[in-house]
């Protein structure tokens, strides 16, 4: 019994740290363009997740000049992030936490 209690908060611990870290990326990076559920510069986190998967997130956040067009946008104003893959990984989850919202 002991041993599962210790799994649920190793699993509970590792699902909120990734929770955080994509805050974080939203913090530093987003935020001034997007806000979660209010049109910002940029569309809100909770309309992205509406619509979009966590590849197509991050596949517009790897390069947004490469991804517009199919995205429906006559030009691209965003800024090309350079975030590592665990960062991306977390904003895109983060993004999609909004889904319905
Ligand atoms: C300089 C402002 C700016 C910053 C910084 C920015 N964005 Fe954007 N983003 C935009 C704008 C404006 C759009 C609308 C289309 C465009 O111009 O590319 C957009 C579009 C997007 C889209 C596609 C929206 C759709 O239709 O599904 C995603 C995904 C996205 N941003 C994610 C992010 C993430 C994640 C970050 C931070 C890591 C970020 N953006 C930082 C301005 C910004």
């Amino acid at each position: 019994m002991k041993k599962y209690i210790l799994l649920i908060l190793i699993i509970s611990s590792l699902l909120y740290s990734q929770d955080s870290d994509g805050k974080k990326v939203f913090e530093s990076y987003c935020w001034g363009c997007h806000h979660q559920t209010a049109v910002a510069f940029g569309p809100p986190f909770s309309e992205i997740a509406s619509k979009r998967t966590q590849d197509e997130i991050e596949a517009y956040i790897i390069e947004p000049k490469a991804m517009y067009k199919a995205f429906g946008y006559k030009r691209t104003v965003m800024t090309e992030l350079k975030l590592n893959d665990k960062e991306r990984q977390a904003i895109a989850k983060y993004i999609l936490s909004y889904k319905g919202k």
